[in-house]
């Protein structure tokens, strides 16, 4: 197979020669030498303050990186995604997250069809449906009121919602409980359910496909808990509801399509939370903070839409991204917030990152001979600090780290917040300057300690505040990263909307589930894998 020419192109090339002039720079050279970069290396955009002075770049880079996006026609491509072209062309469908938080006089056409007024249709039956649900007025069977909701789906359908409840848990009313059920492991749904009452408990089936083995089985196992206790089919229809694609599947499964919520096929698993897979958000901060959340992602679009590149954020962003992945070997970003209620967003754009850009095909066809999407990983701060930050100061690898924080508290107590941000500040320019072996001497340093606590510094980091964490934010931090994920996907010249690459897997294990129990077939496997499955059936 052929290998692609991206690193052919004179602006790669050029790049590659100034990274070989820039390499060995080190961060304390580059603000000695232009000492205002921490004022000008900043973008102060629709609320977000994003400080990128400490990265090993200079003007030069930045510009050399814009001449790599201008060459691979990253507008161009932008304009295409939001226009509605089928830029995921492996699937043939339009990329249209965007539509879902567009405004209700936009007008976007996909197959010559308006969009616009579905996703205002939808999002009326939402509001609709969860204030009912918030008020009372929507109950269970049995009359009783509705206080458990219980979110079932996977990937997609389940990390954003779960990542927006947690993160958004200061609005949520404290009278109801939100579950989020994913994993096909029996301890996931018997754990949440464990002290619930089915009477007060509404399941909310989310799956773009509706065929998805982990959540229809959860779903199965929803239903026969619900009508061990109710014990009328009936039941189902005040206990259920879908969001889904698939008119078909969720009507075979019984749910009334009075009661399903829609979205399309042009709305990535990955880039769905603020469709109706956002139900249980909805129910959980009401249709007000969620419209708010809507206008927090548009907000960012138009951004990323208008601002020329220099101060557009995921364009920096992406940019960053692909100059420590392709030219300095960075294996990872790590995303580090100083907010305990963004604790799930790691793990939340852990899919949204390396399910898009985890992939070495591009859209031609032909092998990537450059490496393409880092591994997202992170935790929240202060505690990471106490773990797995000293890999970051002193190991032998490249980190780049992205902080997250807020300028207030929702819930300040003494001087927990000043404790917390002076915590990120101080992670930034320590990871930058470090400390010299001379300063570690000046302290009195026995000569053969001086090696171990030398901080040899030189570390980028990416430092973004806002004032708080409103569901507005949240939404901006998101569709932060949604573009600044298609911006390196536009460089790779990959397909950031399908992901081919899980579908082994899954056809594997349905073809292994029946020889688990059926101890007559033949297996026919390899070795290991023989084994493994006559392994697990001794302990049947
Ligand atoms: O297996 C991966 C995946 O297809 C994700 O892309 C998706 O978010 C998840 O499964 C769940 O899919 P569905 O919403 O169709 O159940």
């Amino acid at each position: 197979m052929e290998t692609n020419n991206l690193t052919k192109l004179t602006s790669w090339q050029k790049l590659e020669t100034h990274y070989k002039q820039i390499k060995d720079k080190h961060l304390r050279d580059l603000f000695n030498e232009q000492p205002e970069r921490g004022l000008k290396f900043t973008v102060n955009s629709i609320g977000l303050f994003m400080d990128y002075s400490k990265h090993r770049i200079t003007g030069e880079t930045l510009d050399l990186l814009f001449n790599l996006a201008d060459e691979l026609e990253l507008v161009e491509k932008r304009d295409a995604m939001f226009r509605g072209d089928k830029i995921n062309k492996t699937e043939n469908r339009a990329v249209l997250h965007t539509a879902l938080r567009a405004p209700k006089d936009a007008k976007i056409l996909v197959d010559g069809k308006d969009v616009v007024p579905e996703v205002h249709a939808v999002l009326n039956k939402m509001a609709n449906f969860s204030n009912r649900v918030r008020n009372g007025e929507w109950k269970g069977y049995t009359g009783k009121r509705i206080k458990n909701i219980i979110n079932i789906g996977i990937g997609g359908s389940d990390l954003g919602p779960v990542m927006a409840y947690e993160a958004l848990k200061y609005y949520t009313p404290r009278d109801m409980t939100f579950h989020f059920v994913s994993n096909v492991d029996g301890t996931d749904f018997a754990e949440s359910v464990y002290s619930l009452d089915p009477e007060e408990t509404l399941f909310i089936i989310s799956s773009k496909t509706f065929t998805t083995l982990e959540t229809m089985t959860n779903a199965q196992t929803a239903r026969e808990w619900t009508l061990k206790k109710l014990k009328d089919e009936k039941a189902i229809a005040k206990h259920f509801v879908a969001v889904s694609t698939n008119e078909k599947e969720v009507t075979k499964f019984g749910i009334d399509t009075a009661n399903m919520f829609e979205f399309w096929d042009w709305v990535g698993g990955r880039y769905s939370m603020d469709s109706a897979i956002g139900l249980s958000t909805m129910i959980a901060i009401g249709p007000e903070n969620f419209n708010e959340l809507l206008s927090g992602f548009h907000q960012m679009d138009e951004h990323f839409k208008t601002a020329p590149l220099e101060q557009n954020m995921p364009v920096l962003m992406g940019l960053l991204s692909v100059w420590y992945n392709n030219f300095f070997g960075a294996q990872t970003v790590a995303v580090l917030p100083y907010e305990q209620y963004l604790h799930r967003f790691p793990a939340y754009l852990q899919q949204l990152t390396m399910e898009s850009n985890g992939k070495h095909i591009t859209l031609d066809g032909m092998i990537t001979e450059y490496q393409t999407g880092p591994i997202f990983w992170g935790e929240p701060g202060t505690n990471g600090q106490h773990s797995f930050y000293q890999l970051i100061h002193q190991g032998t690898k490249i980190i780049p780290c992205d902080f997250i924080a807020f300028r207030q508290s929702l819930n300040p107590l003494g001087n927990h917040h000043d404790i917390l941000i002076a915590n990120v500040i101080a992670q930034g320019e320590a990871l930058a300057f470090g400390k010299t072996p001379e300063e570690v001497k000046a302290e009195g340093t026995p000569d053969w300690l001086v090696p171990h606590r030398t901080f040899e510094g030189n570390r980028p980091s990416t430092t973004i505040f806002a004032d708080k964490l409103t569901p507005e934010v949240l939404g901006k931090l998101v569709a932060l990263y949604e573009h600044s994920v298609f911006t390196q996907g536009i460089i790779w010249g990959i397909d950031s909307f399908d992901q081919w690459g899980v579908e082994l897997g899954k056809v594997l294990a349905k073809r292994i589930i029946p020889q688990l129990t059926d101890l007559k077939t033949k297996l026919d496997h390899d070795s290991s894998t023989n084994n493994l499955i006559k392994h697990y059936r001794k302990g049947l």
